[in-house]
């Protein structure tokens, strides 16, 4: 069973700027609360109470100003910084007295899941036993993502940003390790853009016969918040759900909660931190 799992959330984000000139892109608001709770909230749904978020060099201030230790969600959550964007194998390198001889998740700082059949999927990737393991998903503009090849339901290629179309799974920011992920990660070499490359890392897995794939079928969302029209599109469509349904997604939390990690006199200093605004008032509505 994976315990730990950590969160890839440097990055520059300069596609974005000038917000982020100031603030880091994983700070900003997906709707009513900052992006970076949305992979947080899926790491806790997944039963992963241990996590290590990695940040840009300079920036860890402003993420202990919001989460600054996890002990309010009845977590352990501790930072590390990443001098520059290296590659995504680097948080297996920056993590590894993280992560020490345990398997391990990891969930990119900009990526949104929602659906009804991801618990029950996260429940499965959690109990790998050996390998690795990636979420797919279809989309209509397979250049801008790693994408995967299958046949008979297994993977048989996978890509970064392919020019020439292969495939439209998308591999999306979550991804299920053993703990050769930190040897691997340490034996790859950076690409002609000097990163080292997460599709290069599954291939090692891959060509032994490791690498497993789950698919998030029609029912379930997936969007990466790359850019500032991807942010509208997300903070529209939590917008929609929540003001619909009366639940918030994401709403950190109201997991622990529902995980057994806190009980509702906890929650309610949760209600202090946040002071008071619509988001306390929801952690006063379900701690009631
Ligand atoms: O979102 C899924 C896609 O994420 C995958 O399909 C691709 O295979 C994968 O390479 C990645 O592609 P992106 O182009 O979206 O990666 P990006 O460089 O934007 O980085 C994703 C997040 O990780 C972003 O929030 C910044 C953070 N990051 C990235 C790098 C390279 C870091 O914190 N440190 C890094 O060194």
């Amino acid at each position: 069973m994976i315990t730990k799992g950590i969160i890839l959330s440097g990055g520059l984000g300069t596609r974005m700027s000038p917000l982020t000139k100031a603030v880091n892109k994983q700070l900003l608001p997906i709707y009513d609360k900052p992006l970076i709770f949305y992979p947080l909230s899926i790491l806790m749904l997944s039963k992963i109470r241990e996590v290590l978020i990695i940040v840009n060099k300079g920036q860890l201030h402003q993420y202990k100003k919001i989460i600054p230790n996890g002990k309010r969600l009845g977590m352990k959550i501790t930072y590390e910084e990443q001098s520059k964007p290296r590659g995504l194998p680097d948080a297996f390198i920056l993590g590894k007295n993280f992560i020490k001889k345990d398997k391990v998740a990891m969930i990119l700082g900009d990526n949104f899941f929602y659906g009804q059949s991801l618990s029950s999927i996260l429940r499965d990737c959690v109990n790998i036993k050996k390998g690795a393991k990636v979420l797919l998903h279809k989309v209509s503009d397979p250049k801008n993502f790693g994408v995967a090849v299958l046949k008979d339901k297994k993977i048989v290629s996978i890509k970064e940003k392919p020019k020439k179309f292969i495939s439209d799974l998308a591999i999306t920011g979550l991804y299920f390790f053993d703990n050769k992920v930190i040897e691997y990660s340490k034996k790859l070499k950076p690409s002609k853009r000097n990163e080292l490359e997460i599709v290069d890392l599954l291939n090692v897995y891959r060509k032994k016969n490791n690498l497993s794939a789950e698919i998030i079928g029609r029912g379930g969302a997936w969007l990466d918040t790359g850019s500032i029209e991807d942010f509208y599109k997300t903070s529209n469509f939590v917008s929609a759900i929540e003001n619909q349904q009366g639940f918030k997604i994401a709403c950190l939390e109201e997991i622990s909660l529902n995980n057994g990690w806190i009980s509702k006199k906890e929650l309610k200093e949760s209600v202090k931190f946040y002071g008071n605004c619509e988001y306390s008032k929801y952690l006063k509505k379900i701690s009631s």
